[in-house]
């Protein structure tokens, strides 16, 4: 009966997105990613380091220093979560300031869970500032940004283009995107190694960590659903971004995009 609505429901559906491995109605996939993230919050951080062993840190170090973040500047870390990026960001632009002088960063952590945004909250305020918002409508007025990064979030939202678009409008002319999300192996060779370590380790360890093997399920199909390293660069291009390239970590496991906004 169930799966009968349900079918009757995808059918009536304008425009279907990925959740995962499934393709539901566009309109449900911000709740299905909310309740993900309501579950996750509060052992995320522990959970990125169990999962990457440690490597995110390297990968976020490595976009923050790409972007430079210099004094004065308002930069925002959009599907910021707990402010782990965003943190990086004022740390960064405040040597830059010791060395250079001028105002301090304006770092804005913008995501659109709460109990995300709470978990990054209790680990301390460390001059962020703190919005809840959707990628995909930013509350900024146009042209309010020296700089932009999304990291692991954009495959989340339900409309990639809306969010490049919002990017693209918020920075100002000069502006920086930058964006850092899981990819495409480009040594298939390793794929049978990778794909056994995603698919069986990862849920068991949510399970064990963090009482919650769906999620992490969630969070492996969802990457394997993302557009590859040439097709997101394309998509970049298309939002208006200029000198748009990539540059792959861990061989692709993850990629950092970046473009211009001139
Ligand atoms: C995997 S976490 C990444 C958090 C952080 N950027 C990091 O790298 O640690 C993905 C985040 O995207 C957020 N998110 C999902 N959809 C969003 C949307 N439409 N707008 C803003 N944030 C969103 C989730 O709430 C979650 O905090």
């Amino acid at each position: 009966m169930a799966a009968r609505r349900y079918v009757r429901r995808m059918a009536a559906a304008e425009e279907t997105v990925s959740f995962g491995f499934q393709d539901i109605p566009k309109e449900e996939k911000p709740g299905r990613v909310k309740a993900v993230f309501d579950r996750v919050a509060r052992r995320y951080d522990l959970m990125n380091d169990a999962m990457s062993g440690g490597l995110h840190r390297l990968w976020k170090d490595a976009a923050v220093a790409k972007l430079n973040p210099r004094p004065g500047e308002t930069i925002l870390d959009v599907a910021g979560g707990t402010g782990d990026v965003a943190r990086r960001i004022k740390a960064h632009a405040a040597r830059a300031r010791t060395r250079r002088g001028g105002a301090p960063a304006e770092v804005i952590v913008l995501d659109i869970n709460h109990e995300m945004l709470r978990a990054g909250r209790r680990r301390g305020e460390d001059g962020l500032s703190w919005v809840c918002a959707d990628a995909q409508a930013l509350p900024l007025p146009p042209r309010s940004a020296d700089a932009y990064i999304i990291a692991f979030g954009i495959r989340n939202c339900a409309d990639i283009g809306a969010v490049l678009a919002e990017a693209r409008r918020v920075l100002r002319p000069g502006g920086r995107f930058f964006c850092l999300e899981f990819s495409r192996l480009a040594t298939p060779g390793l794929s049978g190694a990778y794909d056994a370590y995603s698919f069986s380790v990862i849920p068991a360890m949510g399970k064990l960590l963090a009482g919650d093997a769906d999620s992490y399920r969630y969070l492996v199909e969802s990457i394997r659903r993302f557009p590859d390293q040439e097709r997101f660069a394309a998509m970049i291009r298309e939002a208006g971004f200029q000198r748009v390239a990539y540059e792959n970590f861990a061989g692709g496991v993850c990629a950092l995009h970046w473009g211009w906004a001139l």
